[in-house]
């Protein structure tokens, strides 16, 4: 692995001795069985478990590799390919359980690293894909040195402009994946007696990024039960959504749904 990693305590240069990456001021970090490392001390912690839980990840696992979302993959790679270097350094932050990051990497080759603040998701992503270095850490403190990747994906994740522009190289580009207000709107209409849209509101990234792309994309996917139980409990939805209506949804035998998201590519300055 190729990327500078740098101690989340005291921000010295981490060094790999196998199975424990370590700085000279000995502070210490074993790598797990399943290969990832967490690199997530507990001053940045604001839960025991922050991040997804890991039934929020199963659901998203057996979604995902039913495929419906994977045009919104291609869209990125397409993002990618035409903004991105060939064999490029990216990091996937809040990568979950690693669907995007694996394929993104078999499609557009390159040195590939993961972030999640779930350790489910980085236990779950290291089953995926053997060839990816998956770290628990928070998109706030990377524990990375400056100047590293080509790309970073933030797909569905946070954008912290400071942050990202700091271990991206020159003129290295961020891929944001995020939902539009007509994301799902037929289960959000069977979910809430009434749909606010929220006007798109990006955070303002002008000091650190010039936007180079934006564009929406929509589709529309028919779910059958199982699927829509698996989408109801990978969204934040399902913390909200009252006993009966998901009753209702539990009962509904297929469901015909838009999927609608925004690709916005930002240049580092
Ligand atoms: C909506 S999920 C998207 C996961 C993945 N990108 C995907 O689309 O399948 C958001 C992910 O961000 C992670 N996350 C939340 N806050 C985070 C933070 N501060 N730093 C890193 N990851 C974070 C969650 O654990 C979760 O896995």
């Amino acid at each position: 692995m190729d990327i500078k990693l740098k101690c989340p305590v005291c921000g010295r240069e981490l060094t790999d001795n196998g199975k424990t990456l370590s700085c000279e001021k000995n502070h210490s970090f074993d790598r797990a069985r399943q290969g990832y490392v967490n690199l997530l001390p507990v001053q940045f912690k604001h839960s025991l478990d922050p991040g997804d839980t890991a039934e929020m990840l199963k659901a998203r696992r057996r979604f995902l590799d039913s495929g419906k979302y994977e045009p919104i993959c291609r869209s990125v790679l397409q993002a990618m390919r035409k903004f991105a270097p060939e064999n490029p350094k990216v990091l996937d932050i809040g990568c979950g359980e690693g669907y995007y990051t694996s394929k993104l990497k078999d499609e557009f080759p390159g040195e590939y690293m993961g972030i999640d603040i779930s350790k489910d998701g980085a236990r779950m992503a290291c089953s995926r894909d053997k060839d990816i270095f998956f770290i628990v850490a928070t998109a706030s403190h990377i524990p990375v040195a400056d100047n590293q990747f080509d790309c970073l994906c933030a797909m569905f994740s946070l954008l912290l402009p400071e942050e990202y522009a700091r271990v991206l190289k020159q003129n290295g580009c961020v891929v944001e994946v995020t939902v539009g207000n007509d994301h799902l709107k037929e289960l959000k209409n069977i979910i809430y007696d009434e749909v606010f849209f929220k006007n798109k509101h990006y955070s303002d990234c002008t000091g650190f990024f010039d936007e180079v792309q934006r564009s929406e994309y929509r589709y529309r996917i028919t779910l059958d039960n199982a699927a829509l139980k698996d989408l109801l409990l990978m969204t934040p939805h399902f913390w909200r959504i009252r006993k009966e209506r998901r009753e209702q949804l539990e009962a509904t035998d297929s469901l015909t749904l838009t999927v609608d998201y925004w690709v916005r590519v930002l240049k580092k300055k």
